[in-house]
């Protein structure tokens, strides 16, 4: 916002809460606006671009997802997009990591079992789980999030460190990056985690079959995108003893309602969608997407223009 104001080139109209906008003020207010600053949970279809009308010549999200925006229908109207990649890989990969370690050695349940009288004592097979040391490591999208993912992973003593996409990457060398396809993924690794970006083809790619396919001691992660996941499927898997514990940063919807069947799981640990939660990193990106919002309505380059 200081930003903008400083740069006093644009008048701000700003939906000063944290609560998301609501859509019928958001439709409200974007009308004739130049450029448009949204956030992952903001949905930007044809109805708010044509709410917007022809003025709109850039949108900027907080965020480096950008499967909330119709893509096509922006790019119809020749409208510029800026997004924040890079700046919440680190933050984004360090969550995954505790992520699944808190998943995969029950630190949640642990955390309840102090709290209400249940730890009554050491003993040797209580609270176990599974350890990354001398594991086999499986990531599913080797992208900039995935690859910092490896790079975290890998110290920990990890002893294969698979990856499947839709290419072989280059930079996988540094982390001896083995890429296969995803059936020999699943049934290898001990961990398998999810960093793709959601797109049509990985929509709903963990179903039945996939998690069919994995040891049923592995421990499923995911940060990406919650619709990359069939939700009653991995509960089945969770129920039925096919896969031992997962870790979700994202769902669907998000919010998950309180009485979700995942939330009463013991062996599931789900997280509000906080990876690139730090101030530091919150803040970095408030500031790149404020630049790419002026370079848009100054027609100049953006720091992260999105191509598509
Ligand atoms: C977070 O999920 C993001 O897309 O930035
Ligand atoms: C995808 O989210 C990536 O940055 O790798």
């Amino acid at each position: 916002m200081k930003i903008l104001s400083a740069a006093g080139v644009c008048e701000v109209s700003l939906w000063d809460s944290d609560e998301p906008v609501q859509r019928e003020e958001l439709l409200r207010g974007v009308q004739g606006a130049h450029g448009l600053l949204c956030l992952l949970s903001d949905k930007i279809d044809a109805e708010v671009l044509d709410a917007a009308g022809p003025n709109l010549k850039v949108i900027s999200t907080l965020s480096v997802g950008f499967d909330h925006m119709a893509l096509d229908e922006i790019k119809k109207r020749g409208i510029r997009v800026g997004y924040t990649p890079d700046v919440l890989t680190d933050a984004t990969a360090e969550l995954t990591v505790a992520l699944l370690l808190s998943a995969a050695r029950r630190l949640p349940e642990g955390v309840e079992e102090v709290k209400n009288g249940g730890w009554s004592s050491w003993k040797p097979l209580w609270l176990c789980g599974y350890g990354l040391s001398g594991s086999t490591v499986g990531v599913i999208g080797l992208g900039r999030i995935g690859m910092a993912i490896a790079r975290r992973l890998v110290p920990f003593g990890v002893k294969r460190l698979l990856y499947s996409g839709r290419t072989a990457k280059a930079h996988a060398a540094e982390v001896n990056g083995e890429f296969v396809p995803l059936d020999t993924l699943l049934a290898e690794s001990d961990f398998v985690v999810v960093s793709c970006s959601l797109t049509p083809e990985t929509q709903g790619l963990c179903d039945k079959a996939f998690f069919s396919k994995m040891k049923n001691t592995a421990v499923f992660v995911n940060s990406s995108r919650g619709t990359v996941v069939n939700q009653e499927d991995l509960h089945e898997a969770l129920t039925s003893g096919k896969i031992a514990a997962a870790g979700l940063d994202v769902t669907t919807p998000e919010p998950l309602p309180t009485n979700h069947p995942l939330l009463a799981l013991k062996n599931c640990v789900v997280l509000p969608h906080i990876g690139s939660a730090t101030y530091s990193t919150r803040g970095i990106m408030g500031a790149l997407s404020a630049q790419n919002l002026l370079g848009g309505l100054q027609g100049t380059d953006m720091p992260s223009e999105l191509t598509f």
